[in-house]
């Protein structure tokens, strides 16, 4: 049965390629300080940075960049944000970029008017802000995370190098808006691409295996993996194909919206096992989760064999009829891992520096989840980790 919930995604979503002629009219209502926040390069490369200053400037704003936003951002980049920030009195944080970018902003968003140490508030103690939130836009660049329309933002220690991710109950933390132009994924390499396309995946995963309930939210689940699966095939065989780039974009905002999870329990370990992977060697977020999903995937598969069961015939057409549900939820992950290995994603952790020394402060690291089909032992979280190398 569903449970009771709440829906509201306050987010205003601009779609297509041309969708930055609608900045000019967002920026419009916001005051004339504008934090802009980016990346590494890319946008500079891409030409989309030199639009946006012209937009900026042709709207009379003030502009303190934030620039040099690393994958996996890191608290003393966000100390560093806060200054600029708070010297140039922002009104207003653009982001542009993917989703440490966005996330970036979101914690800067919270923490620009706020006394307390960001990290000890926000990822020590979970606290919701609680001082005046500077508005955040979006111009997304890499789709995956589905950071454009949620509330999550995830940082890491620089010093313990603790990934952790606060996902705000305050809907003020949302973009305000998003600007989602496929055209300006497909400057990604490869790489990013398809770990943008398992971290969409697994983000589906992660409220899709949880529950034994019978809810609409499973079957948009299954839609959503189909169509991904679909529309990835066609973009690794051809980067440059805009139907499938912009469907991938447009599911990886609703595979992260907050819709799907709507009354319904999930489970997001694959997710805290990554980020410990992550934090620990700095490896992309998509790769993580694609390393740990084997070993953590098999291993709770006992536990809730009758969604295995419908993974396997509704998301990868097997004729599990006959078969034991034992049976059919292996075939369904073999199938899900043959997909991996066909767009290259890496399968273990090893490949991304993991190694069998940093086992035990990982597993320090990981958070335990209660929504899944088995609450995770220490030990078990060591097993998963062992056997992910
Ligand atoms: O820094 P630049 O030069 O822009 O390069 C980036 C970066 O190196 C590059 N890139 C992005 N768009 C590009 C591009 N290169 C060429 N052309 C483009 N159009 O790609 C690299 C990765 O970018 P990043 O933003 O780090 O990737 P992603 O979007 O995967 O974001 C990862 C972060 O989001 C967090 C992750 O943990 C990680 O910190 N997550 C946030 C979530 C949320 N808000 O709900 C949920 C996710 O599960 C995830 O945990
Ligand atoms: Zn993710």
């Amino acid at each position: 049965m569903l449970g009771n919930f709440t829906y509201c995604n306050p987010t205003k979503l601009y779609f297509g390629d041309k969708s930055l002629e609608n900045l000019d009219a967002e920026l419009a209502k916001y005051g004339p300080n504008v934090a802009l926040v980016y990346g590494g390069g890319s946008v500079k490369k891409s030409g989309l940075y030199d639009q946006v200053i012209e937009i900026l400037k042709r709207c009379g704003k003030n502009v303190a960049e934030i620039e040099g936003v690393m994958p996996n951002p890191t608290l003393k980049k966000l100390r560093e944000g806060i200054e600029i920030a708070r010297a140039a009195k922002v009104d207003f944080i653009l982001a542009v970029g993917g989703g440490s970018v966005c996330d970036y902003s979101k914690a800067l968003a919270v923490s620009v008017n706020c006394d307390d140490d960001p990290w000890e508030k926000y990822y020590v103690r979970f606290e919701e802000p609680t001082c005046e939130i500077v508005p955040v836009g979006c111009i997304l660049t890499m789709p995956g995370t589905g950071s454009e329309m949620n509330a999550g933002a995830v940082i890491t220690h620089d010093v313990t190098r603790q990934k952790i991710g606060h996902v705000f109950a305050d809907e003020a933390v949302m973009p305000r808006f998003a600007i989602l132009n496929p055209l300006y994924t497909l400057t990604l390499p490869k790489r990013q691409m398809v770990a943008g396309i398992y971290d969409i995946f697994n983000h589906i995963c992660e409220q899709y295996f949880s529950g034994e309930d019978d809810s609409t939210s499973d079957y948009l689940s299954e839609g959503l993996m189909r169509s991904l699966i679909h529309s990835s095939r066609i973009a690794n065989a051809d980067p440059n194909n805009y139907e499938a780039r912009s469907n991938i974009m447009w599911t990886a905002t609703w595979a992260l919206n907050t819709l799907i999870s709507r009354g319904k329990t999930t489970d997001w370990m694959v997710h805290m096992l990554g980020h410990a992977v992550g934090g620990l060697t700095d490896a992309t977020h998509g790769m993580t989760l694609a390393a740990v999903s084997h070993a953590y995937y098999s291993h709770i598969m006992p536990y809730g064999l009758p969604k295995f069961r419908r993974f396997a015939a509704n998301v990868w057409d097997i004729n599990v009829e006959g078969m034991t549900d034992e049976e059919a939820g292996k075939a369904g992950l073999a199938a899900m891992e043959a997909w991996m290995r066909e767009l290259g994603l890496a399968m273990k952790t090893s490949e991304l520096g993991f190694t069998a020394d940093m086992v035990e402060k990982a597993a320090d690291y990981t958070i335990v989840l209660k929504g899944g089909y088995k609450v995770l032992t220490r030990e078990e979280i060591v097993e998963i980790f062992k056997t992910s190398l």
